[in-house]
């Protein structure tokens, strides 16, 4: 098993090649590739008699407005220039009307348990406090949310100043999440985003001062990255007290050339684009897994532990160790309800088969609907089961590196992973290749941290394609 703190990933890549994929092809999505797409009138019929009253669900509201637009972004976005608030009356008013088309029609879904919101985009936090008491007001009047529901504002350094993380507080949010990307003020500036370290410095200080768990997101690959800068960067994050740190490796595959239904092209797929980049200024793949490997080591030894993979969270901020948002989400796959343009949700309910929704990418579609046609902006959904579904399960718990319970995916799906094929196989070939631990007297297995370190290729090759015998298109198949 290769769990010491010490783990060489470059050995780990040169031994495993079927996982080296290369920032151009790299992607992660959990839900979209399986299954057959259905209809927007068979998926809304399928949801509005979902068995989810009293089940636990999780809440996604993206705002898709941003004040500058990153080179590397893929999510579903526009720009904002923050001159023209009615913008933001419409977007609030356009969220609140997709949520309350559900409502109507699905009566279970007020009555689901809902145990986090996440307010993320593009930029949630660039609503002013009276969207953020609407959709508040109407979220606490409409759904069950739990008694401890999670309640995440995500948003840019630039946007919580004191005066917004205060009235965020006082409206129930109970957590932040706030991108740095980088601390480096040249890698800011190259990537396009609109604020430079001391302010990213200064968002981390106040938002630490409220004692709510404070999230950072950082991307390791970008240009001119190399594992000193980006340790002593990390090094600084943790010594200003951050809770949680989810480091994520630049994922630059152009979902749309693909044929994926989510997200958005970014700057960077745009091959003109990324020709005008001179070589040698992003890290090859040995040097990013170096700098992930670092940091694996620096976080390990601060305390901070991989809760789900890739959010690192430090020990004792959470009751059990992980925090709301992602734990049910992926230990248990519960359903995650989302609305906003490109929202992508999944039903689930314990049971076997997963029922996915999916909205429009195109944002002035998703608003002609909701707002002229006054229709559900669904663009369609996905039916998941049989050996899909178990492999998006096992996928989904592989990524939380928390323990896969034997018995509970026996409970769930009536297969016997430890003796049955090809889960057996898979899951045994992952042990022998030290990604997953196998306690001789357990009932479970455990991902290592090199699973952990490595997780999105583990699941996309040996979850997605093998288990789940997933077709992807020809440029991603491995
Ligand atoms: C969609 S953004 C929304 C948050 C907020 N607007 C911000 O920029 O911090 C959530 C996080 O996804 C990550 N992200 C976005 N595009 C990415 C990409 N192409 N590869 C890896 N991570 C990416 C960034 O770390 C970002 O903070
Ligand atoms: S990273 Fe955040 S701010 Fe930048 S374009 Fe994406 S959503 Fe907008």
């Amino acid at each position: 098993m290769i769990n010491t703190y010490d783990i060489d990933l470059k050995a780990v890549l040169r031994d495993n090649p079927e996982l080296r994929i290369e920032r151009d092809d790299y992607d992660f999505t959990v839900t979209t590739h399986f299954g057959s797409k259905i209809a927007k009138e068979e998926t809304l019929s399928r949801y509005s008699t979902f068995g989810g009253k009293g089940k636990p669900a999780h809440l996604y509201i993206h705002v898709p407005l941003c004040s500058y637009i990153c080179h590397y972004c893929n999510y579903v976005k526009t720009r904002y220039s923050g001159k023209d608030e009615t913008i933001l009356d419409r977007w609030t008013n356009a969220l609140l009307t997709e949520s309350k088309a559900y409502l109507r029609l699905a009566p279970w879904l007020c009555e689901a348990r809902i145990e986090s919101v996440y307010f993320g985009g593009g930029t949630a936090a660039l609503l002013h406090e009276r969207h953020l008491r609407q959709l508040m007001e109407h979220l606490r009047g409409n759904y069950s949310l739990t008694e401890d529901c999670e309640i995440t504002l995500e948003g840019n350094p630039d946007n919580f100043d004191r005066e917004k993380i205060d009235a965020a507080i006082g409206l129930g949010y109970n957590r932040f999440s706030v991108g740095i990307q980088s601390l480096d003020d040249k890698v800011l500036e190259f990537v396009g985003r609109g604020h430079n370290a001391e302010t990213a410095v200064k968002a981390i200080e106040q938002l630490v001062r409220t004692s709510y768990p404070v999230n950072i997101d950082y991307i390791v690959g970008l240009p001119y990255q190399t594992v000193d800068s980006v340790a002593k960067e990390v090094e600084d994050l943790v010594a200003l007290g951050t809770h949680q740190v989810s480091i994520y490796r630049l994922r630059n595959a152009d979902r749309v050339g693909l044929g994926l239904d989510i997200g958005q092209r970014s700057a960077w797929n745009q091959l003109q684009t990324s020709h005008a980049i001179a070589p040698g200024v992003f890290p090859t793949l040995e040097e990013t897994y170096s700098i992930r490997g670092v940091l694996m080591r620096l976080l390990l030894e601060r305390g901070y532990r991989p809760a789900p993979a890739a959010w690192w969270s430090r020990e004792g901020v959470y009751a059990n160790g992980i925090c709301a948002t992602p734990r049910n989400k992926w230990q248990n796959m519960d359903s995650m309800i989302a609305f906003g343009p490109g929202a992508y949700g999944w039903l689930t309910g314990g049971r076997e088969d997963i029922l996915q929704t999916h909205n429009p990418t195109n944002i002035s579609d998703y608003l002609h609907r909701v707002e002229d046609l006054k229709e559900i902006p669904l663009s369609h959904g996905r039916y998941v089961s049989g050996r899909e579904a178990v492999a998006t399960a096992l996928g989904f718990l592989f990524k939380a590196c928390q323990k896969m319970d034997v018995s509970k995916i026996r409970a769930r799906f009536h297969i016997d992973i430890l003796n049955e094929e090809p889960y057996k196989e898979v899951l045994f070939t992952l042990v022998n290749k030290g990604f997953l631990h196998f306690p001789l007297e357990g009932d479970c297995f455990i991902p290592t941290l090199a699973g952990e370190a490595l997780h999105e290729e583990i699941v996309h090759i040996y979850f997605n394609q093998w288990l789940g015998a997933l077709n992807l298109p020809q440029n991603q198949q491995r």
